[in-house]
């Protein structure tokens, strides 16, 4: 028997760790071969069933294909001992359901978690694929077209079905699609973000230098176009870790934020990470200056004038550049004037692969929901244009996956 070649797109699965759901329906025989692909294409596998699924196939049989135990129970403690079932969801890069039967769509699109995976599928923020395998009639009916609509408006990406001859002995709408095509449409789904498996470390927010206990210098900085930089990065497949100093944002989903207050907490936590990271993106305002001596006590108000002694703090970023084999790096100015001329002369003094520009003053740049970015690297410019800064953030991580491909550094 000739085994089939993998589709170019598998190579977007090398070393991608993906989990496999199989639900109670007949097509879940192929599901065996499925495994076998995705490990071809050298993908790490973990397999979760529902209950009704293993009354068609044997966890054992995708034991022995996967290599990894297989859970099929929610309320399992020896198996919560091992890899927990929420340990299970974050070491997924993408669940792939397949078979996806009509009852479990249902279960997904009411937000129900009453089984092992429905669960998981509700606990994770990777990608969720669903191959759906029905008769006919239950694929055309409207309760599982209504549920594939708004599984499919919630981002959830939806392989086939495929027509032709069913298990039932009835043709039409709803076959499960051959494993080779879902690991072609599952290598799409990965080859789309553009900075999958990529580990990028983003420093965002204002620092703030202590004055006496109580008191600190800052600046205006919100952290928003950082926050957003970060949501950007994870939503194009990144693993991302996000120094931030101190704001009221909350943390976008998927990432690790680390908090810290002043620009040396941010250098320590930034050194601690960097040797992992690929891409490093400074879109902290961190203060230039600490005061020198910060007092001990509240500084009481007896002179008449007050003289703060000011020493330079740590540069991140240059440091960042400045290391042998680091990272690509990205760096942000926010100017009041010369945008272009400042903004060139700070990518070359920090030896930085790009600068994304801002201009700010006069009610620009700072604590605003929009902005404007020019990106400058040693010979392009892209001027991203005025907008919110999730959209600017969006079309930077772009631009960084431009450069990162013309550099020859695809994953
Ligand atoms: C022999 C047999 C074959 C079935 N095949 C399918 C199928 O292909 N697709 C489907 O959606 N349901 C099928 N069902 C019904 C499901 O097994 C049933 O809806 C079950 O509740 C699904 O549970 P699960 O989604 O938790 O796996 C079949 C049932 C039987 C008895």
């Amino acid at each position: 028997m000739n085994t089939p070649t993998l589709p170019p797109t598998a190579a977007a699965l090398s070393g991608r760790h993906v989990l496999v759901g199989i639900t109670g329906g007949i097509a879940a025989y192929k599901s065996a071969d499925l495994v076998r692909r995705l490990r071809e294409a050298g993908a790490q596998v973990r397999v979760a069933m529902t209950e009704a699924a293993i009354a068609f196939v044997s966890p054992l049989t995708f034991q022995a294909l996967s290599g990894a135990p297989v859970r099929h129970t929610l309320i399992d403690a020896d198996a919560e001992a091992g890899m927990g079932h929420i340990e299970l969801a974050r070491w997924a890069d993408a669940i792939l359901v397949a078979p996806a039967s009509a009852d479990f769509m249902a279960r997904l699109a009411g937000g129900l978690a009453d089984d092992l995976l429905s669960t998981l599928c509700l606990a994770s923020e990777a990608p969720l694929c669903l191959a759906p395998a029905m008769n006919r009639v239950m694929w055309k009916h409207p309760a599982t077209q209504d549920n594939a609509q708004r599984l499919a408006a919630r981002g959830v990406h939806l392989f086939g079905p495929a027509s032709g001859a069913q298990a039932c002995g009835e043709t039409g709408a709803g076959r499960m699609l051959e494993p080779m095509q879902l690991v072609d449409a599952l290598g799409q789904v990965f080859a789309s973000e553009r900075l999958a498996g990529r580990q990028v470390l983003i420093t965002a927010g204002p620092t703030r230098e202590a004055l006496d206990p109580v008191r600190y210098i800052s600046n205006r900085s919100s952290g928003r176009m950082g926050y957003a930089v970060a949501e950007a990065a994870r939503a194009a497949g990144a693993r991302v870790v996000l120094v931030s100093g101190p704001t009221a944002l909350p943390a976008p989903a998927g990432v690790e934020r680390i908090r810290v207050e002043s620009a040396q907490q941010m250098h320590r936590a930034v050194f601690d990470r960097v040797a992992s990271c690929e891409i490093f993106i400074a879109t902290a305002a961190v203060a230039d200056y600490r005061p020198a001596h910060p007092a001990e006590q509240k500084i009481k108000k007896h002179a008449d004038r007050l003289s703060i002694e000011l020493i330079r703090n740590p540069d991140i970023l240059a440091e960042v550049a400045a290391l042998p084999k680091g990272p690509f790096t990205v760096g942000f100015a926010a100017e009041t004037e010369e945008l272009e001329r400042h903004a060139r002369e700070k990518r070359k003094r920090k030896g930085v692969d790009l600068i994304a520009a801002n201009q700010v003053g006069n009610g620009l740049g700072f604590d605003r929901e929009d902005n404007a970015l020019v990106v400058y690297g040693e010979h392009d410019v892209w001027d991203l244009g005025t907008a919110d800064k999730r959209e600017l953030a969006r079309r930077l991580i772009e631009r960084i996956a431009d450069a990162l491909e013309k550099r020859g550094t695809a994953p």
